[in-house]
């Protein structure tokens, strides 16, 4: 059995005990430290740690110098599967247009949907790529990634594809959700594009195990909540879990149907009221903020200090996207929701890692420095403190990134 001690860590922030998947209210604020320490990794799986004085004998040694070792990010929202940058849409915003005019016009998703159609699988892939490795090197070890820039069946399946051929080279783990009603293709009525998705598209993407969850954009100008009651519970019928976006642009009811189907999480979150609030309590659903959007679109940040007041857990996501979000760095997520959301750093932490990790259905095995949990793991250089992470935000200070107890980026 191969061995690899981290010897020599300042701090491990991030230890979770077993059988802990999730925290939420109060428990948003647990640092799981443990000072002067070592960690063992056993065929790429966390196999122990303890104080620096117990260190064991290992085939190789990693010194980390007195710097902090943190689980990987995981980032449970993201659209990276795309072809071309849209930076003409970019300047039409630097001109006054908003994100639902910019799509009323026929630009935005729409855009992406004509680029993507016209790329072959391979350059997708290889672009697509690009993006992983990026984010890799940031730091993110788990990605969900979507479809929606098909919009029709073919080209749902070719980015479906992609994903999966993603996820079958890339060192880090990838989640796949199908997305078909991200906006409306062209050439479709509204109502006959939510019946080629319920009809055509979801027993497609199941036959060919293409997804392992369904998400719908349930907000104002896009799709409703009728609609999307309608294509969760197609989806239900092939055991795909909902994840979906949801008040985005509006107080669209979409958290409510959300909850009402069990989703793994409802996401964006930018405009929610109390009830959206109540809605969640209790509820298996992991709300899920993305400030990065809103930064990009100059939207409201989610209320998150609300939520986590309310006894809820929330994660936090890039939603790397070309339209919303062109940013994949976890890291600037954390600066916002510190700097913006006045969430603490160890709040922040805990929505990056293991709660990002929850909204994939993806914490037993990654999210925190846990016993039998995956080596993902990021090794600062030496840090006073977590807080230089969000405060320093620019400043390079992964030192190694580990994927599977191998290092990844340096
Ligand atoms: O999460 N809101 C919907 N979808 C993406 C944006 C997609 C795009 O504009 O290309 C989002 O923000
Ligand atoms: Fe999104």
């Amino acid at each position: 059995m191969a061995t690899v001690c981290i010897k020599n860590i300042g701090e491990i922030i991030g230890i979770v005990p077993q059988g802990v998947l999730r925290k939420e209210g109060e428990e948003m604020n647990e640092t799981g430290i443990l000072h002067d320490a070592y960690l063992l990794i056993e065929n790429g799986r966390i196999a122990s740690f303890g104080p620096m004085t117990e260190t064991p004998q290992a085939d190789e040694y990693i010194d980390a110098q007195r710097g902090i070792v943190l689980p990987s990010f995981c980032d449970s929202h993201t659209h990276i599967v795309y072809s071309k940058a849209r930076h003409n849409e970019f300047l039409d915003k630097i001109n006054g247009l908003t994100y639902e005019q910019i799509a009323a016009n026929g630009g935005g998703i729409l855009n992406s949907a004509d680029y993507l159609h016209n790329t072959s699988e391979d350059d997708l892939y290889r672009q697509s790529m690009t993006r992983v490795n990026e984010m890799i090197q940031k730091g993110t070890g788990a990605i969900e990634i979507k479809s929606g820039y098909g919009l029709n069946t073919e080209d749902e399946m070719k980015m479906l594809r992609v994903i999966r051929r993603i996820k079958e080279t890339s060192p880090a783990i990838i989640k796949s959700t199908f997305l078909g009603a991200h906006a409306v293709g062209r050439g479709y009525t509204h109502e006959q594009y939510v019946s080629l998705v319920c009809n055509e598209m979801i027993s497609r993407v199941a036959a060919e195990q293409l997804a392992d969850y369904i998400d719908v954009f349930c907000d104002e100008g896009f799709f409703t909540i009728e609609d999307t009651d309608r294509i969760l519970t197609e989806g239900e019928k092939y055991g795909l879990k909902a994840k979906i976006h949801a008040n985005e642009l509006a107080v669209s009811g979409g958290v409510q149907v959300g909850v009402k189907h069990g989703a793994l999480s409802v996401d964006h979150l930018e405009k929610t009221t109390d009830a959206e609030i109540e809605a969640l309590r209790g509820t298996k659903t992991m709300p899920t903020m993305l400030p990065g959007s809103s930064f990009f679109l100059g939207l409201p940040y989610g209320r998150a200090k609300d939520y986590i007041k309310a006894g809820l857990g929330i994660a936090l996501a890039s939603d790397y996207n070309p339209g919303s979000s062109p940013c994949g760095d976890m890291r600037f997520v954390m600066a916002l929701a510190c700097i913006q959301m006045k969430l603490t750093p160890i709040q922040a932490l805990n929505a990056l890692t293991l709660n990002g990790a929850y909204a994939m259905d993806l914490s037993e095995e990654v999210g925190s420095i846990t016993m039998g949990k995956r080596a993902n793991l990021i090794i600062t250089h030496p840090m006073q403190s977590l807080a230089i992470v969000p405060y320093q935000y620019q400043t390079p200070w992964i030192k190694h990134h580990l994927l599977s107890g191998r290092i990844i980026s340096s």
